[in-house]
């Protein structure tokens, strides 16, 4: 199993050493336009094995020759966000980062399962899957993994219990009409609806749309990366074992939900050869009108993609 990672940044990096300490790749590839940066993340990490324990290769590049043959691949390759700013600010800049990467490993990778990350990440998995050429079903998007990681996590928090007694599901698009779904959440097996009131969980709703945001005013510079990796490497996880696993992922929809034409996080059960199945959940009618909202949205933001030159 080979695996490449485009971009060395934070959520690269992070990324790569999830995927190399779990021991699921033969050989990771992570590739960056700084020179040494990839290299000298690949060499640190490498020198980690003998202490954790693992036996992938790490390979650090700043062209795309080490990437052929890959079986997955990771686009992390963009700017991420400054305090203030929206994902919707990073549009124009990361287009061509993210055209320039599908030009570059495509070629050699052609049957490659690829999962986008760089935001804003709704649109930048539909430009990818353009510029790729793929098939609908081999390019996804992450964001609903870690939305949903969020979502649990504000649950747990407020209710005082363990994250693992929370199971939880966020649809929608990777901003402002992101769907958490309080209908799903179960607490130790029981609706959340049952065991809070309508007041504490609009405000876990909130500030679930609003984790991004939360970390990036902290931070001051850049945006979180450890939940986002960790979510990244479960969706490489679930496709390189081939698991079946149903997760919340950015899809393309054919009329599921009512929602044709577009890419949306919904949840999916993912295996080899990417998104097998889109499932239908039974959301309630705001939620699904909710979800339909995020659909246009995303819709009106890829027709301006298409006004933006090479
Ligand atoms: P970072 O700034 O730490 O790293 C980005 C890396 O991309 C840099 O090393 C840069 O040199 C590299 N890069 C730029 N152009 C490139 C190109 N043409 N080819 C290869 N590499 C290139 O940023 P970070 O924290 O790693 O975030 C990366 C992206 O992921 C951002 O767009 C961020 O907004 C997004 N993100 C998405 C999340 C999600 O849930 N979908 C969550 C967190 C971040
Ligand atoms: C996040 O949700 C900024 O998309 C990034 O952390």
């Amino acid at each position: 199993m080979k695996v490449t990672v485009v971009g060395a940044g934070k959520y690269g990096s992070t990324t790569v050493q999830r995927i190399a300490e779990s021991g699921l790749a033969d050989e990771v590839v992570m590739t960056d336009i700084v020179e040494g940066l990839p290299q000298g993340l690949a060499l640190d990490m490498m020198q980690s094995r003998p202490i954790e324990g693992f036996e992938t290769r790490v390979v650090g590049t700043n062209t795309y020759a080490e990437t052929a043959g890959s079986d997955i691949c990771v686009v992390t390759a963009g700017l991420p966000r400054k305090p203030g700013m929206s994902r919707m600010d990073l549009l124009e800049v990361n287009a061509k980062i993210i055209k320039d990467v599908a030009k570059n490993f495509c070629p050699a990778s052609p049957d490659a399962v690829v999962i986008v990350v760089t935001n804003p990440l709704d649109e930048m998995t539909h430009l990818f899957r353009d510029a790729s050429g793929f098939p609908h079903q081999r390019v996804m998007g992450q964001a609903g993994m870690l939305d949903t990681a969020r979502f649990e996590h504000f649950v747990a928090e407020e209710l005082g219990i363990s994250p693992l007694q929370v199971e939880a599901i966020t649809l929608g698009s990777h901003g402002e009409t992101m769907v958490p779904v309080p209908s799903q959440v179960k607490v130790a097996g029981k609706p959340l609806t049952e065991v809070a009131d309508d007041a504490t969980i609009e405000q876990l709703v909130q500030r679930t749309r609003d984790g991004g945001a939360e970390i990036v005013a902290l931070l001051k510079t850049g945006s979180a990366y450890y939940a986002p990796s960790s979510a990244a490497a479960a969706m490489v996880e679930a496709v390189a074992g081939d698991k079946d696993e149903v997760m919340p992922v950015c899809a393309w929809l054919t009329g599921q939900y009512g929602i044709d034409g577009v890419y949306l996080g919904v949840p999916a059960k993912l295996g080899a050869g990417g998104v097998k199945e889109i499932v239908e959940l039974p959301l309630t009618d705001a939620e699904v009108s909710a979800l339909r909202g995020a659909g246009n949205a995303v819709r009106e933001k890829c027709a301006d993609l298409s006004k933006l030159g090479d």
